[in-house]
């Protein structure tokens, strides 16, 4: 039985990939994840009697583990979903999004070659390693045009630059040492289980204890937004039928000002959670979710707009999404709300939902 070595699958994306590969393959699968602040047992607790699957709790900055772990399994698959993913994290404390996200990625690769050597010609000829990176890679646009695949990479934030940093060994990776690597370069993903540091959730729990809901600066940033189970899929067919050396663009085709989204959202909580029925938005005087939209101090370094043109991975390998924003996002809100607990239990580390990435100003020189 071949094997798939997932990283990251505690997170959000990651724990959405599992059934989803699981399904479509017969592979034994192995999810190695460190177990984040953004990482919980949660995320895949059904999966964890499955016999085709394992977890490996190790960090992928540690070289030795990593080198081990290649070894021992020979993995004919590699997906790299393990990351620091939060802007405004980035912006408090960059150091650990250069370990994790760029050393994490280099002994993934070095790992990953030197296992290649141990094993037989056929297999180490199929071998793959599957970056799952992001559009933020390419900076920020103006009003109009799109990321493809060869705009050039201008990462804004320290997250941004760590991704870019990472996809750039990938690249080398393939280029000097014939590992076949691909890179996914994906737009915001939204769905059940994302961490609640991250818009969607963040106002969805804020809005039922009737918080503010903190939109940056004026609200006309741009998002395009993809429903996560549709980001999974586009993996999965780049890992089988992706051409090794080369970047996909993921997209959902679904440009949103951040402020188009809560409102959205407010509208979704109206129907499924009514506000008459809610006592501390009614002690507040509001009869709409939207009476919370609070506009506040704007992002260090903020990307105006992120759009994605997806025509490679349609044309080349038949992918398109399945899921639209309203139906999608009225899922998730949904998701949200019967699964208060799992909200409750991932903030159990201290994570209140305080504004995060207000980096003090540099004092002029
Ligand atoms: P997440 O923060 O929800 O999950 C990250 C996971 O990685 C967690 O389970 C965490 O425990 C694990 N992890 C962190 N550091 C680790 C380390 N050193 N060793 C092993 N495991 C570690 O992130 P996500 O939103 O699911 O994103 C997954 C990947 O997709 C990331 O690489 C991110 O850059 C990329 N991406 C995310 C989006 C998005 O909208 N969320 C869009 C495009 C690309
Ligand atoms: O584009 C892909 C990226 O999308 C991924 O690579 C990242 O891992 C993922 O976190 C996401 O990054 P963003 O910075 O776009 O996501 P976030 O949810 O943090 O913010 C979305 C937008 O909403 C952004 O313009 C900032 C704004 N925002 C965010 C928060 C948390 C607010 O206005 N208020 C908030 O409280």
């Amino acid at each position: 039985m071949e094997t798939i070595i997932v990283t990251g699958a505690a997170g959000f994306i990651g724990s959405s990939f599992v059934p989803i590969a699981l399904g479509a393959t017969s592979m034994r699968m192995v999810v190695v994840d460190k177990l984040t602040y953004a990482g919980s047992p949660l995320n895949f607790d059904e999966f964890a009697k499955y016999p085709r699957f394992e977890f490996v709790r190790a960090d992928i900055a540690d070289g030795r583990a990593m080198r081990e772990l290649m070894a021992a399994r020979r993995p004919l698959w590699v997906v790299n979903f393990a990351a620091e993913s939060h802007v405004d994290r980035s912006i408090d404390g960059p150091g650990e999004f250069l370990r994790t996200n760029v050393s994490g990625t280099f002994e993934l690769l070095e790992a990953l070659r030197a296992a290649t050597r141990l094993t037989d010609t056929e297999t180490s000829g199929r071998t793959r390693f599957l970056q799952v990176s992001t559009d933020e890679v390419y900076g920020s646009l103006g009003a109009t045009g799109a990321f493809s695949e060869t705009t050039p990479y201008a990462p804004n934030s320290p997250y941004a630059a760590s991704k870019a940093a990472a996809d750039h060994f990938v690249r080398a990776w393939h280029e000097t040492f014939g590992l076949a690597t691909l890179t996914t370069n994906c737009s915001n993903n939204y769905g059940p289980r994302q961490f609640p540091e991250k818009l969607i959730p963040l106002m969805i729990l804020n809005a039922l204890e009737a918080k503010p809901l903190p939109i940056y600066g004026d609200g006309g940033n741009v998002r395009d937004w993809l429903f996560v189970e549709d980001h999974c899929e586009a993996i999965l067919r780049v890992l089988q039928n992706g051409t090794p050396g080369r970047q996909y663009n993921v997209g959902g085709n679904c440009e949103r000002t951040n402020l188009q989204v809560v409102d959205t959202l407010c509208a979704a909580l109206d129907e499924l959670a009514p506000a008459a029925h809610n006592a501390k938005l009614r002690a507040r005087g509001l009869t709409s979710y939207a009476g919370l939209k609070t506009f506040v101090a704007d992002r260090p370094g903020h990307d105006r707009r992120y759009a994605i043109d997806a025509t490679r991975i349609r044309t080349e390998l038949g992918w398109t999404p399945r899921h639209d924003f309203d139906s999608g996002l009225r899922r998730t809100v949904a998701w949200y709300l019967s699964n208060l607990d799992w909200c409750r239990a991932v903030a159990e580390g201290g994570y209140e939902r305080t504004r995060l990435g207000l980096a003090p100003a540099t004092e002029a020189a």
